[in-house]
């Protein structure tokens, strides 16, 4: 791979090996605002990771498709004849117009609305209207949208990547699958999506939103304490619940993700209160006896609360099932895609429930969304400051203070209130924007600095 720190002007490697300080605990705030690092971000962190696509339960026909981005770059997803899912480009070959200005649907072929030439499902160029006047023949074959080489699947999510070299989804995943399981893989049947996809712009720079989903347990009892309270049953103690203690925060040993959970009793009034009681009665109790046979005691029963970030840009929260991902559009903005993952097998009020309860929580006017993204547009309006953006942050939460060993959980564990998964998450960041092939940046590769 060409090295693209050569053409950046401003950014040689050693000035972005500089840019975070595992040892130190720091992060430069330049990475949240300059574009010649997010130009770096869209080739070597969004044209090499695994990006979620969409979920599987959106395509049950042949020609089921769903427009989405990786990165900034516009992408179809369609179900293809013999059940795969393909993505290509959403470009026309002829003149780069988008091919496909749908949000999604059914289709035999995709015709582009500039000159009508026309992709079948597949992404091959099918018609060229006027073809043998204008043209005489125009090699077809050479000229299908830019397929995406890469797809593949983990439990209902759908996956892409640019990068042929890349380490397959469950390399790539590792440990976070555990994780990501607790939502995915507590019923038979799994899980399906409901209520189509919410979108909306928060100016703020991708990363600010992504690190806290990964590794924030510290912001909830504070940025969110009015919502609790405003939430809380009226037996509820004045001034709503204090910080619980007891949990975990995962860093993965390779990969940036990142995920922290609280362990034993309190899972079901915290539920109750923000997701819904007949939510959870579902989680907490109905469903709980098989979601303990298919993933253990700690992760079908005690876990709660738990948030997740899929490096780089896949986040949810398991329990409300709010999912969600961070489109970046430049440094300063974000698309929030949400979507809603239920179990296939809950009761249709429970369904509703989860939607709902999502809706109130974290939808674009969501009590707790609200919270979260206040603080991230005041953050990135504090760094359109000079000085402001000369500062350096603090990550060093958790620094020091060793491992957690608990054989339940795989990963390098921590307290639930740590910034050992941000530094995980930055730790990637700096490694994928500077290593230049998969030779060294492959998850066997890494090499651990001291907790
Ligand atoms: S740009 Fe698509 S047909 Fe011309
Ligand atoms: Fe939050």
């Amino acid at each position: 791979m060409e090295d693209a720190t050569q053409r950046s002007a401003k950014w040689k490697e050693t000035d972005i090996r500089a840019l975070f300080d595992e040892e130190g605990g720091t992060v430069d705030s330049r990475i949240y605002t300059d574009q010649d690092l997010y130009d770096l971000e869209m080739e070597r962190l969004f044209g090499r990771s695994w990006l979620f696509l969409a979920h599987e339960s959106q395509f049950k026909k042949t020609g089921d498709y769903f427009a989405t981005y990786m990165g900034d770059d516009p992408v179809i997803v369609v179900r293809q004849q013999d059940g795969s899912i393909k993505a290509f480009l959403n470009q026309c070959r002829h003149r780069g117009m988008r091919i496909c200005r749908n949000d999604g649907g059914n289709a035999r072929a995709f015709t582009c609305p500039y000159h009508g030439w026309a992709y079948d499902i597949g992404g091959n160029l099918v018609n060229v209207p006027m073809e043998k006047e204008a043209y005489g023949a125009v090699d077809k074959r050479k000229w299908s949208a830019t397929a995406v080489p890469r797809v593949e699947h983990h439990k209902g999510l759908i996956f892409g990547n640019w990068d042929v070299n890349a380490p397959s989804l469950a390399d790539y995943l590792g440990e976070a699958r555990f994780y990501m399981d607790a939502m995915l893989d507590r019923a038979e049947g799994g899980t399906e999506m409901i209520g189509g996809v919410i979108k909306w712009v928060v100016p703020c720079n991708w990363k600010l939103a992504a690190e806290q989903f990964c590794s924030d347990m510290y912001h909830v009892f504070i940025t969110h304490a009015s919502g609790f309270i405003a939430m809380a049953p009226p037996e509820a103690p004045a001034g709503g619940p204090g910080p619980v203690q007891e949990g975990l925060q995962f860093r993965a040993s390779w990969g940036g993700h990142g995920s922290g959970l609280f362990i034993g009793a309190g899972g079901f009034e915290q539920m109750a209160m923000t997701a819904g009681v007949e939510t959870a009665e579902y989680w907490c109790i109905d469903s709980a006896p098989e979601a303990e046979r298919r993933l253990g005691r700690s992760r079908g029963r005690e876990m709660n609360g738990a948030h997740m970030t899929v490096f780089p840009s896949l986040s949810f929260l398991a329990g409300t099932n709010a999912v969600r991902v961070w489109h970046p559009r430049g440094p300063n903005e974000i698309e929030i895609w949400a979507f809603t993952l239920v179990d296939a097998a809950a009761p249709d009020n429970v369904k509703e429930q989860v939607r709902l309860s999502g809706q109130r929580g974290f939808g674009p006017s969501g009590i707790f969304e609200q919270d979260d993204g206040e603080n991230w547009v005041e953050v990135q309006r504090v760094l359109q400051g000079h000085q402001a953006r000369k500062t350096r942050f603090n990550v060093q939460m958790g620094l020091g203070k060793g491992g957690i060993d608990d054989a339940r959980f795989p990963g390098r564990l921590g307290y639930v209130y740590s910034e050992n998964a941000a530094r995980g998450f930055y730790a990637h960041w700096l490694r994928m924007m500077t290593e230049p092939n998969w030779s060294t940046l492959g998850p066997t590769q890494v090499k651990h600095a001291a907790e």
